[in-house]
C-alpha cells in the first residue's frame, strides 16, 4: 500500500474519511466536506443516531459538493484521547474490500502531531497486510481493493518527512517479518531464508552467511547439535549496517531462526506442531529491523545475526543425555531436544559478543511456552543483566506500542540449571520454565549488556482482535528494535 501526505483540500476519488469529535466538532478539510454537502449531512447523521462517540459511523455515496465517491464519517471520540494509528487501523478494515482503491484520512485542522500524521499511515498499511502468496482461486471478493493512503495534515512536508525518514521503513520491516513468519516450511528452510536475507544487500547491508563448515570450524557445536536430525544445512546470517561513526561500538540484534522445530527427538504431539513454522519470529524480527534500519539510514553501526535450523528427528539427530561443547568452551547436557532455541542462542550469542564487542545486545526469540502461560498474547517478557538496557526497552516499548514485561534474573533460578554431568543442561524443571531459559542465556553473554525478549506469545497468534495483526506472523520486534536503535545510538 503506496502513503502520500497531502495538505488539507479536498480528495478528488475514492473514499475520504471524516474523523467527527464528541460534540460533533469536525476540522479543516473533514468540516469542508460537511460544509459542502450541509442538507445532505444533516440528513444522513440524524438517521444514523450519531453523536461522535468512538467507533461510530456512517456513510455518505456520491457526496453533494464533492468529487469522492463516498464520505465516511467516523466518530473520533474525545480529542485528546484520539490515537490516529488505531484510528486508521480500524477504519481500513472496515472498508479495506469496499471496492475502493484509494482512502484519504482527513486529520488537519487540529493539533494533531506530523508524527501521528506518518503513524495513521502505517495503521492503514498494517491493517491492509494480508497473505495470500499460496491462494490460487481467491475470489474477487477476497482481494483486498485498497492500495494507496492518503493522509491529510496542516504540516504535509514534516508529516511526509516523519513517515520516509522512520515509520515507513519500519513499516516496510514489519511487512517483511510477517512474510518470513507466515511461509511455510517447506519454503522457509535455512538456506531458502539465508538467500532470502543475501538480496537485502540491495538496501545497503552486509552479509555473511556461515554454513555448517564454517560454523564447525569455530566449535558451534550447541547450534550445529540442533540441525543435526534435519536433511536442511543449518545457516548462521550476519547482516551488518555501517551508519555510525567509524569505529563506534555497535548495538546488535540476535534471533532464535528455528524454521521448524518439531521438538527432535523428544517429538512434540502433532496437534498444533503446525504453528512451530513461525519459531523463527524472533529472527525475522531482527531481519525487520535491520530493514528498518537501513532503509531509514540509520546513524549507527548495528549488527543482526540469525541462527537458522531446522529441528527434527532422525537417525542421526541428537539424543536426550548428548553432552555437547559450545563454541564458548561451556558444555551442555541436552537433556531435551525440544528446547532447542536456547542451544542455537548460546552460540550466536557468543559469537557476536566476542566478534563484534556490541556496546549492548538484545535477542529475541519464540523461546518458552511457558511465556504465554505468564503473560499470553499481550506482552512479550524481558529479561536482562543491565538495569539501563532494561529501562531503555520500557521505553522503546512504549514508543511503539509493543508492549513488553520485564521478569526476573536470580542466582537461585541459575542454579536449577546445573548437573553432575556437563556444565549446566538445557532444562531447569517444570517450576519457572522461562526464567530458566533467560538463564540459560545468560551464560554466553559474558559482561556484555544484554537482554533476551521471549516473544512466543506475541510474534506469532492464531487468535487476534487488535485491527493492525491481520494474520498469524505478527513482525513482533521490529518496531520496538527500531525506537530502541534511534533513541540509543542515532545522533
Ligand atoms: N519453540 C518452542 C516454544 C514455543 C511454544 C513457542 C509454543 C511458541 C509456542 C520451544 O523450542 C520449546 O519447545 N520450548 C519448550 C521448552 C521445554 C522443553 C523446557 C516448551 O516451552 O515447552
Ligand atoms: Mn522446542
Ligand atoms: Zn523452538
Amino acid at each position: 500500500m503506496k502513503a502520500t501526505f497531502t495538505s488539507g483540500k479536498l480528495a478528488t476519488s475514492g473514499i475520504a474519511v471524516i474523523p467527527v469529535f464528541e460534540g460533533n466538532k469536525a476540522f479543516g478539510s473533514a468540516k469542508d466536506y460537511i460544509t459542502a454537502g450541509k442538507t445532505q449531512f444533516a440528513n444522513a447523521k440524524k438517521a444514523a443516531k450519531f453523536t461522535g462517540k468512538a467507533g461510530q459511523r456512517f456513510d455518505i455515496f456520491a457526496p453533494a459538493g464533492s468529487k469522492v465517491s463516498r464520505l465516511h464519517v467516523v466518530g473520533a471520540g474525545k480529542k485528546k484521547d484520539f490515537n490516529a494509528e488505531m484510528f486508521a487501523a480500524k477504519t481500513t478494515a472496515k472498508l479495506l474490500f469496499a471496492g475502493e482503491t484509494s482512502i484519504s484520512f482527513h486529520l488537519d485542522g487540529f493539533d494533531l502531531s506530523p508524527d501521528e500524521a506518518a503513524r495513521a499511515a502505517v495503521g492503514a498499511r498494517l491493517a491492509a497486510y494480508r497473505f495470500n502468496n499460496h491462494k490460487t482461486n481467491l475470489s474477487k471478493e477476497k482481494k483486498p481493493n485498497l492500495t494507496s493512503v492518503k493522509v491529510a495534515h496542516d504540516s504535509q512536508t514534516k508529516a511526509k518527512k516523519a513517515y520516509d525518514n522512520f515509520h515507513g521503513p519500519v513499516c516496510d520491516g514489519v511487512i517483511f517479518a510477517r512474510d518470513l513468519v507466515n511461509e511455510p516450511p517447506n519454503v522457509i528452510y535455512p538456506k531458502a531464508y539465508a538467500n532470502r536475507v543475501k538480496k537485502l544487500k540491495d538496501i545497503g547491508l552486509k552479509i555473511e552467511v556461515l554454513g555448517e563448515k564454517k560454523m564447525e570450524s569455530l566449535g558451534m557445536f550447541s547450534l550445529l547439535g540442533v540441525g543435526r536430525g534435519s536433511e536442511r544445512e543449518s545457516q548462521l546470517v550476519v547482516m551488518r549496517w555501517e551508519g555510525g561513526k567509524k569505529g563506534a561500538k555497535p548495538a546488535a540484534i540476535i534471533g532464535k531462526g528455528v524454521t521448524f522445530d518439531t521438538g527432535g527427538i523428544s517429538l512434540k504431539p502433532g496437534s498444533g506442531m503446525w504453528d512451530m513454522k513461525g519459531d523463527m519470529g524472533g529472527s525475522a524480527a531482527v531481519v525487520g529491523a535491520m530493514i528498518g534500519v537501513a532503509k531509514r539510514k540509520a546513524k549507527a553501526n548495528v549488527i543482526g545475526v540469525v541462527g537458522l535450523v531446522e529441528n527434527m528427528p532422525d537417525g542421526r539427530a541428537q539424543l536426550p543425555g548428548d553432552i555437547v561443547k559450545s563454541m564458548s568452551g561451556q558444555t551442555i547436557e541436552v537433556l531435551n531436544t525440544d528446547a532447542e532455541g536456547r542451544l542455537v542462542l548460546a552460540d550466536a550469542l557468543h559469537y557476536t559478543h566476542t566478534k563484534y564487542k556490541p556496546q549492548a545486545m538484545i535477542n529475541l526469540a519464540t523461546l518458552t511456552g511457558a511465556i504465554i502461560v505468564a503473560l499470553g498474547h499481550e506482552h512479550a517478557g524481558v529479561f536482562s543483566n543491565n538495569d539501563g538496557l532494561a529501562e531503555q526497552i520500557a521505553s522503546a516499548s512504549a514508543a511503539s506500542g509493543e508492549r513488553s514485561w520485564r521478569l526476573p534474573l536470580l542466582p537461585e533460578y541459575n542454579k536449577l540449571l546445573d548437573t553432575p554431568n556437563a556444565d549446566m543442561k538445557n532444562i531447569g524443571g517444570r517450576e519457572a520454565g522461562s526464567i530458566t531459559a533467560a538463564q540459560f542465556l545468560q551464560r554466553f553473554v559474558g559482561d556484555t549488556a544484554w537482554a533476551h525478549i521471549d516473544v512466543a506469545g506475541t510474534a506469532m497468534k492464531n487468535k487476534r482482535h487488535d485491527p493492525r495483526e491481520t494474520t498469524f506472523g505478527t513482525g513482533y520486534g521490529v518496531r520496538l528494535l527500531n525506537h530502541w536503535i534511534a533513541d540509543n545510538f542515532e545522533g
